[in-house]
């Protein structure tokens, strides 16, 4: 006979050592880790998550503004139109591969693109409410180098207005991202510029390239502007490189080179930003980095810094061309992104106070009888409507009453032997420490009086 086969240690019948140490670490097993530059949002973060969003979501409904989603995965085409390829979102950053259908798909690194083309292949254009305002809350991939406010994934409150034209829509998208951060304690400060219709860029390009001749000033220029200016002269302005910020100092400005049109629609932006009192900067060498954009460009920077556009907190403009080229009726268009991320990390430097999700009652227990009663009441309170909320599984009273003193409710109902027996319960005001005893049947009458 053969022998016993050998009983099988596989990764759910070993036996896994006890640990609280953070320091663990597995003789067996490696850790797998995130990958480089993803996040996990733990609760504790999660507490300015649901801060900004509840805030955000608020005063983008009072504007009008529709909640919509699109596609994690796009067509690589669509962003190669649209971003455009000579960005270094598209030519650097993207996460792209070939499906097994072979077809060539990317994670969205922007939601434009897509919220464009839904805009597009859903005939929004044909709602009876016109303009249409969308907005759109969600996860982005970008292949960029991590570090402190540019992770790989990443998360962005949108809005975006399609069918309407009149600078109103510039300046209102402006006021609501301005809200939206102040709303959150942060306060930003805009920097805003005009880049023209095409046939103005058009021209300017070839003033600036003209300037870049005198090989004096060219050679000022670091060999990635040197690319630059090549593949994508306009991303010269806003670099970083102290050579190239000098080599500007004498340059032909993008705002004295655009049509009276597009400085008259500039002027009346300026002129709403006034009458609603934003603080802004005219920032001549703001021409933001993706292709779309035309007339008004904006971002949206931390108060409080010299070097907003490597973390600025937002930044949008108006993108008149766009749904056009992506084959749809021509339809004006402009609209706004704000980082997630970088507007919780603003609110940790400012201290801004997150509170616990709010409990008004706890309910504590002593003994079995008294359990299995709570365990009922507890679903009566949720039905209810109450905010409640318990620890059936510390049968010591203290430690109960300590849970209840860290969540900072204002009421813990108690059941006891005592209370069982009699059909009462104990009724501890948390803040005075006063304790009293109820029929169980007036509870709830008692609980809406004190809550009231
Ligand atoms: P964007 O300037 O590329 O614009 O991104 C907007 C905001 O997203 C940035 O200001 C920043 O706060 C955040 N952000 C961008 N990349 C990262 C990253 N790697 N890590 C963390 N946060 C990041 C757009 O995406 C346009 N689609 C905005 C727009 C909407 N224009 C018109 N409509």
């Amino acid at each position: 006979m053969g022998r016993k086969p050998k009983k099988q240690m596989t990764q759910f019948n070993k036996k896994v050592p006890k640990t609280d140490d953070k320091q663990f670490k597995s003789k067996t097993h490696k850790v797998i880790t995130r990958l480089r530059g993803m996040r996990d949002i733990l609760p504790d973060e999660y507490k300015y998550w649901n801060l900004v969003l509840k805030k955000a979501e608020s005063i983008i409904k009072y504007y009008g503004f529709q909640k919509t989603e699109i596609p994690i995965l796009e067509q690589l085409s669509l962003f190669e139109r649209s971003t455009g390829k000579q960005t270094e979102v598209v030519s650097k950053e993207m996460f792209t591969f070939v499906d097994k259908d072979g077809d060539k798909v990317a994670l969205r690194p922007e939601a434009t693109p897509g919220l464009a083309r839904s805009y597009i292949e859903h005939g929004l254009f044909n709602l009876p409410t016109q303009p249409v305002k969308l907005y759109w809350i969600g996860n982005l991939f970008r292949r960029e180098k991590p570090q402190s406010g540019r992770q790989r994934q990443f998360s962005q409150i949108d809005l975006e207005v399609y069918g309407e034209a009149n600078p109103a829509t510039d300046a209102q998208l402006i006021l609501i991202g301005y809200l939206i951060l102040k709303e959150a304690g942060v306060d930003s400060h805009i920097q805003i510029n005009s880049i023209g219709d095409k046939e103005d860029r058009d021209e300017y390009i070839k003033k600036l390239l003209e300037y870049f001749r005198n090989r004096k000033i060219r050679a000022l220029l670091s060999p990635e502007d040197k690319k630059r200016l090549q593949k994508n002269p306009l991303r010269i302005l806003d670099s970083k490189e102290e050579g190239t910020q000098k080599a500007l100092e004498g340059a032909p400005q993008i705002i004295d080179n655009i049509s009276d049109e597009c400085r008259d629609h500039f002027m009346k932006v300026l002129e709403y930003l006034d009458e609603f009192d934003i603080p802004y900067t005219l920032n001549p060498n703001l021409v933001r980095g993706l292709d779309y954009y035309n007339r008004t460009v904006f971002e949206f920077w931390p108060e409080d810094s010299e070097t907003g556009r490597q973390n600025a907190l937002g930044g949008g403009g108006r993108y008149d061309g766009l749904v056009e080229y992506m084959g749809g009726r021509p339809t004006p268009a402009a609209g706004f992104a704000l980082g997630v991320e970088r507007i919780i990390l603003k609110m940790k430097d400012n201290n801004i106070p997150v509170v616990n999700e709010e409990v008004d009652i706890f309910i504590a227990q002593l003994g079995e009888a008294a359990k299995r009663k709570a365990m009922i009441f507890f679903e009566e309170l949720r039905a209810k409507g109450y905010k409640a909320s318990q620890n059936f599984v510390k049968d010591n009273l203290k430690a109960q009453l300590e849970v209840a003193n860290k969540l900072g409710v204002k009421l813990a109902l108690i059941l006891g032997q005592k209370e069982i027996m009699d059909n009462t319960i104990l009724i501890r005001d948390m803040e005075s420490g006063m304790q009293e005893v109820y029929s169980f049947n007036k509870v709830f009458e008692e609980l809406d009086k004190r809550l009231k």
